[in-house]
């Protein structure tokens, strides 16, 4: 099967799942609900989802194993998306090829919404029924600290706070790895980990998601730019208007393509301990890196 129809048989697993965990509410607080489920189900890629999902069956567990914390994961991942559209933030006004969460519920509403989705997050994983408790605990404590201050949070404050500054390469590849890497990389070592893997395995995961983590922001970076707002589904330019750094500022589009290169060559190597098995995953980072939305 080509990766193309592999994604969309996981995609629509994921959003099956989703769902599940968070369906149409109609009571006195319908409006929050309503909010989450606007921009949950707004077509993502459901990126991180699959990569966790594909991690665990890939050190030998299923997607059974994993669909808490894939949902979760994704939750959280489009809870940042909200605030990051945020006017105090990058202040955008399309999403998923929708008006942005606050454009049609207002600001106040598009928080709510997205401490809810953060919040309905933990509740999932930590209200399910594990075999082995004491990995959902670990797997919940990669979760925690790759949302926050240490991962994606601490990025994106790094982001906001070099606006219309230069900063070092070195600053920037730090703020692209937290603010993107960090989950990504939660996503494949909370796979590994629900799948019981070997130290050995969620080390290699880990190094995996770190690089792929680079190259897919330095993709949203060149796409930023070279991209077309149809097959995006936000917009482009948004990042020069907010005195962004990139890695396009940074290193211009042809520099961004070789590191992109780069990155997902390191990325790749790292799963040479799985061998044959990484099958699904070397075609994901290749669809990915060259991606168009
Ligand atoms: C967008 O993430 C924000 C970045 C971290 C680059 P995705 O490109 O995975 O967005 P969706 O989930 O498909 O909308
Ligand atoms: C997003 O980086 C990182 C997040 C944690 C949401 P961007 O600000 O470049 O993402 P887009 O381009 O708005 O999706
Ligand atoms: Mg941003
Ligand atoms: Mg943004
Ligand atoms: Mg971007």
């Amino acid at each position: 099967m080509d990766i193309k129809s592999e994604l969309d048989l996981r995609v629509k697993a994921v959003d099956k799942a989703l769902e599940r965990r968070l369906p149409y509410t109609d009571n006195e607080r319908a409006r929050i609900y309503e909010a989450m489920r606007y921009s949950l189900f707004a077509g993502g890629k459901r990126l991180r989802p699959i990569l966790m999902w594909e991690s665990c069956r890939m050190c030998g567990g299923g997607w059974n194993d994993v669909e808490p914390f894939a949902c979760a994961l994704e939750m959280i991942h489009t809870y940042s998306l909200i605030h990051d559209d945020l006017p105090a933030m990058d202040n955008d006004d399309l999403r998923r090829g929708l008006p942005t969460n606050h454009i049609k519920f207002g600001e106040a509403a598009a928080i709510l919404a997205g401490d809810a989705l953060l919040n309905k997050a933990f509740e999932i994983t930590l209200s399910e029924k594990y075999e082995d408790p004491s990995r959902a605990l670990r797997a919940a404590a990669v979760m925690a600290e790759a949302s926050g201050t240490e991962g994606m949070i601490g990025g994106q404050v790094l982001d906001l706070e070099s606006e219309n500054r230069r900063v070092s390469s070195d600053e920037l590849k730090r703020i692209h790895s937290l603010k993107t890497g960090a989950l990504i990389r939660a996503a494949c070592v909370i796979g590994g980990i629900m799948a019981g893997a070997d130290e050995e395995a969620v080390k290699a995961l880990g190094l995996y998601a770190e690089n792929l983590g680079i190259a897919f922001q330095i993709r949203d970076d060149i796409l930023d730019v070279t991209g077309s707002e149809e097959e995006l589904g936000k917009p482009i330019g948004s990042d020069e208007e907010s005195g962004k750094n990139t890695y396009v500022s940074l290193y211009g589009l042809e520099g961004s393509e070789r590191l992109v290169r780069e990155y997902s060559d390191k990325a790749v190597k790292a799963l040479s301990v799985f061998g044959e098995r990484a099958g699904f995953l070397l075609s994901l980072t290749e669809y990915l890196i060259n991606r168009r939305r």
